[in-house]
């Protein structure tokens, strides 16, 4: 499945640099540097839709098509990615075969050690501008997986989410949710989960309400597409979606309606359906996650935060539709205003509150994620989410949830951020790979802090939701990490997860500022089936 962003253009200036080959040692590398560089980077992108985008393969189902190894250097592919990641012609490379067994007596850790080597060969330089020999491949390294469910094998029926948002964040590359809703909407093949979408679209006239209702159905999701009211106040039109599932045809066959945002993403749907099979839908319950950051929850409130998902059963959404009038009055909605403008789950909280005795039920694995700068230490954690949020970048964080999910479709949803620590230091989350050189005596359960509060700080607003935090490795040189970039199912039932490096990363610094690698580094994992 592959929406494919073109017209990205990277130039890359010439470098003149003399470059040391990264060390996995301790030893300060060395530079020396002749003359300035310069980089430059124009990036234009435009989406081309999905038709029905999805690839021919049959669904995973642990058959391996993968006959021989295949090491030798695409320069093609590394030019284009390269490329497309702003890395230099010359970088250290390693391309490394990852063979799963799924096991069905095995349950999934958190941290599963490996009883061998990450690194069989050496890290390779590569100058791409020129021609590569041949090279032999490792023998992979091999993995034991639970035999967890595939997308394919969720039955997600039980909901009816809904999502507002507008035409053109819809369909901007930077914002688009498609892809995401393939994934966790989809079996992964062009057919729904049996989970239903009600899409309400700001600013857009019928002729594009059908284009991406078509879109969306022809990818497999079962989707319905109205216009959004834009004389509503922001927070009524989000507080009109309950009213609006709640009055869909097909709403008397689901139990639960949930709000999320556009950015807000379930990477397991079989945890999830498993969680809410665990409540009573019959009785009017709302159920949701707090906002991670203490000062978020005293500025707004204690209510299921908006982008975690917000989950009411159907006989709670029957009373809201009732009270929808009585609970967006002016008044209403000016109260909802806590100085960030007025919030649509504010006003869903005070319209239930000041008139039902229900109370949220928190699921503390739905995350709203109010956080910013490096997610690493969330997405490093070993956990299973059952929602994540804000990982899109600007004010927040950057996380590639549907990148990091693909190993799903051939290795089972329990390997999506699965950890494996190998006997050499390095960790494999799906986030990243991180190596730490200086050993990995660190305490894994523990969040590491690479994230921070915002607007303000105090070291320990998210200790309630994380826990106390152990202190982040950037800038340590204890952690060296490549990060997700990019996922690809391929036509022989294999998954290439491609990761980068930068050397001028601020991260991967010593303390004394210089760069614990001289050179961009490319690191490509194959996941295989046995
Ligand atoms: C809808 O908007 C698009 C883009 O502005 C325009 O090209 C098209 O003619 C409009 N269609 C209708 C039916 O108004
Ligand atoms: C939902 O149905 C109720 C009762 O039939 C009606 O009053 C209300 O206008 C409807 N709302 C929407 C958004 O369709």
């Amino acid at each position: 499945m592959r929406v494919i962003f073109t017209g990205l253009v990277v130039l890359l200036l010439y470098l003149g640099y003399i470059l040391q080959p990264f060390s996995l040692g301790r030893e300060h590398p060395v530079s020396i540097p002749l003359e300035s560089k310069g980089h430059q980077y124009g990036h234009q992108q435009t989406l081309s839709l999905p038709s029905t985008a999805h690839t021919q393969n049959s669904p995973g189902t642990g058959q391996s098509a993968v006959r021989h190894l295949d090491c030798s250097i695409d320069r093609k592919h590394l030019s284009s990615v390269q490329q497309r990641y702003g890395l230099e012609d010359k970088f250290r490379y390693l391309k490394r075969y990852i063979r799963f067994h799924r096991k069905p007596e095995l349950e999934r850790k958190s941290m599963t050690q490996i009883p061998h080597p990450f690194l069989a060969s050496e890290f390779r330089t590569i100058d791409i501008r020129k021609e590569q020999p041949k090279i032999k491949c490792d023998a992979p390294l091999e993995l034991d997986v639970s035999d967890s469910g595939f997308p394919f094998t969720v039955d997600a029926s039980m909901f009816m989410f809904g999502v507002s948002t507008t035409y053109a964040r819809l369909l901007h590359a930077d914002t688009t949710p498609i892809e995401e809703w393939l994934f966790w909407l989809t079996d992964g093949y062009g057919h729904s989960n049996g989970a239903k979408l009600i899409l309400t679209l700001l600013d857009a006239n019928d002729t594009q309400l059908q284009e991406v209702a078509n879109l969306l159905c022809d990818a497999g999701v079962d989707v319905d597409v109205y216009h959004s009211e834009s004389s509503m106040e922001m927070a009524v039109r989000y507080l009109s979606l309950i009213p609006t599932l709640y009055n869909h045809s097909q709403a008397t066959e689901k139990s639960w309606l949930v709000l999320c945002d556009d950015d807000t993403f379930f990477p397991f749907m079989h945890k999830l359906v498993e969680r809410f099979q665990t409540y009573d839908s019959s009785v009017p319950t709302y159920i949701g996650t707090l906002s991670e950051d203490v000062f978020s929850v005293e500025r707004h409130g204690s209510h299921a935060f908006g982008g975690g998902g917000i989950f009411l059963s159907r006989s709670l959404a029957g009373i809201i539709t009732d009270l929808f009038d009585s609970c967006t009055t002016r008044d209403k909605v000016h109260e909802s205003d806590t100085g960030w403008g007025p919030q649509g789950d504010i006003l869903l909280r005070k319209c239930i509150y000041e008139n039902t005795d229900v109370r949220l039920k928190t699921i503390w694995d739905l995350w709203q994620l109010d956080i910013t700068g490096d997610a690493a230490g969330f997405y490093e954690w070993g956990k299973q989410p059952l929602s994540v949020h804000h990982y899109r970048g600007g004010d927040w964080t950057n996380a590639k949830p549907v990148e990091f999910t693909k190993i799903a479709y051939i290795c089972g949803e329990d390997c999506i951020l699965q950890r494996f620590m190998t006997q050499d230091g390095f960790l494999i989350s799906g986030h990243s790979v991180s190596y730490y050189p200086d050993g990995t005596g660190f305490d894994w359960d523990m969040v590491e802090r690479t994230m921070d509060a915002m607007p303000q700080d105090k070291g320990w607003n998210l200790d309630f939701m994380f826990g106390p935090q152990r202190p982040s490795l950037s800038r340590t040189g204890k952690k060296v990490a490549w990060d997700l970039q990019e996922s690809q199912l391929g036509e022989d039932g294999s998954v290439r997860q491609t990761y980068t490096r930068r050397w001028d990363d601020w991260r991967w610094m010593y303390p004394d500022d210089s760069p614990m690698s001289n050179l961009d580094g490319i690191l490509e994992l194959i996941w295989i089936p046995v």
